[in-house]
């Protein structure tokens, strides 16, 4: 079998990456390296350094490796990056996934899987946790800019054919995902944690998000390029989450206890809290547990356990 990666050199993409490695797959990397990085791949797998948004350069690059899956993970992620600069934003999330949606059409691709978000698309006064039913409300540019992709996703399933479907990640954590992209708050805390410092905290740390582990968004990638190639699930959107809201101190707390820290050295510093951010958020997986047949979420102690194991070897 054979997999292109957009973005996988990546947090996500390659912990997806390791799982195709496993199954004896033939991967063939695309990634800028303006956020991933060469040493996140295991040895021997390619990676063509480009721009997604070369669309002649991808559509030659899927000709010749003729993938029969294609994950699209590629973007720009940072949703203060999107307010910041929404023109940029918009050109790598929107015309960077029509050109891989075209490159992947032309190329004959069996399964596109186009990775979207969950946490920044459905608005704040949606009931918890959000069912795939419930309008998408976007608050951010980067919100806007992953529905536009979802809704050019659906537009070559039903113009093209295109065996493609969409997976709305919650807030994903693990290995790999590096402190340094100011992105990941289980990344950060784990950062101060060991560094000896303290948590920062943005308003009263009552906000609640849904923690997913890495290595379930790969498991469900998996699942969803398998049933896609049975010609099942084209067009579909499914969550990927946990159903589990947690608050940002609980979370503190845990990493705290995780790290072998006394309470008291590890209590949140608190800054004003930030604007735009959601109060609540947590997704309901249920939808795509079933459609792809997948096992129960990680619990977020493993998960942190696995994290906080990563933290304390590698950085
Ligand atoms: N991390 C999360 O919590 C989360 C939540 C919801 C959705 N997602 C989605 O999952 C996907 C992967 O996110 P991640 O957390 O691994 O982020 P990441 O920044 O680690 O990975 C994105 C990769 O895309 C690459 N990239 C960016 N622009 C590119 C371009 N123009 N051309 C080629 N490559 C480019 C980067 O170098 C990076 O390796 C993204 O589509 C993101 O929107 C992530």
């Amino acid at each position: 079998m054979r997999a292109l990666v957009t973005g996988g050199a990546g947090f996500i993409g390659s912990t997806l990456v390791d799982a195709l490695v496993a199954r004896d797959a033939e991967i063939l990397v695309v990634d800028d390296l303006s956020a991933g990085k060469r040493e996140n791949l295991p040895a021997g797998v390619d990676l063509v350094e480009l721009d997604i948004r070369d669309t002649a350069g991808m559509a030659k690059l899927a000709a010749e490796f003729r993938p029969d899956a294609v994950h699209h993970l590629a973007a720009q992620i940072d949703v203060r990056t999107s307010m910041a600069d929404p023109v940029h934003d918009a050109s790598v999330n929107v015309l960077g996934t029509l050109s891989v949606l075209g490159a992947a059409r032309d190329a004959g691709a069996r399964a596109v899987v186009v990775c979207s978000t969950g946490g920044a698309i459905y608005g704040d006064g949606a009931p918890l946790p959000t069912t795939e039913d419930e309008p998408a409300e976007p608050e951010s540019p980067y919100g806007m800019s992953k529905l536009a992709a979802e809704r050019y996703t659906r537009f070559f399933v039903r113009a093209h054919g295109l065996p493609a479907l969409v997976l709305r990640f919650a807030n994903v954590y693990g290995p790999r995902q590096h402190p340094a992209g100011g992105a990941g708050v289980v990344s950060l805390f784990c950062d101060r944690a060991r560094s000896g410092g303290r948590p920062t905290v943005f308003g009263d740390g009552g906000q609640t998000r849904d923690f997913l582990y890495v290595g379930d968004v790969a498991r469900a990638a998996l699942a969803s390029a398998d049933r896609l190639a049975d010609g099942r699930l084209a067009g579909e959107v499914f969550n990927v989450g946990t159903g589990t809201e947690s608050t940002i101190v609980e979370l503190a707390a845990t990493i705290g206890r995780i790290a072998g820290l006394d309470a008291g050295a590890f209590t949140p510093e608190h800054q004003p809290a930030r604007q735009g951010e959601l109060r609540r958020s947590c997704l309901d997986p249920s939808r795509g547990l079933a459609a792809l047949d997948l096992p129960a979420p990680t619990t977020l102690a493993d998960g942190l356990a696995e994290t906080w194991a990563w933290h304390n070897t590698r950085l």
